[in-house]
């Protein structure tokens, strides 16, 4: 599978290190929403779901975690670990995320509003929808 990570230029000098996104530029997308998640529980998994339209950029902006990704016919994972790398999932990817760091901030910058019509919860349902069910 071919797995898009981009690494962001940092903007460092003695008093630390600066990442800047913008949409277009480093951000392949309109940035239409960005959220994150934190305090997340280390034998949590969240995401388990696809989106037949979002795309997504996630960045753990503190600590690590790994992300599970599954297009229907091929999986792989990747550690989030960096603050200053970020990955990029495009629509019809099934995503689940889980061994977080205690300290985890898992930052995810979206194409879309939040909408739960985008959705596909169900894995069967999503190997349907890809034409691998
Ligand atoms: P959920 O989809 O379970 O998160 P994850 O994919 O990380 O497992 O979302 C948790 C709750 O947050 C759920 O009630 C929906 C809500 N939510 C929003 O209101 N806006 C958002 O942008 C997102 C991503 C979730």
């Amino acid at each position: 599978m071919d797995i898009k990570t981009y690494t962001f230029e940092a903007h460092g000098d003695d008093r630390g290190q600066l990442v800047s996104l913008e949409e277009m530029k480093n951000i392949p997308f309109d940035i239409k929403r960005v959220y994150y998640m934190y305090k997340t529980v280390g034998s949590a998994v969240r995401g388990h779901h696809a989106h037949k339209s979002l795309e997504q950029i996630l960045i753990c902006v503190h600590g690590s975690c790994r992300i599970h990704l599954d297009d229907g016919r091929e999986t792989a994972e990747v550690l989030l670990d960096k603050p200053y790398v970020g990955l990029y999932i495009a629509n019809n990817m099934w995503r689940e995320m889980y061994d977080f760091s205690e300290d985890a901030v898992l930052m995810v910058l979206a194409s879309q509003l939040y909408d739960e019509s985008d959705y596909i919860r169900d894995y069967d349902e999503f190997k349907r929808f890809v034409g691998a069910g």
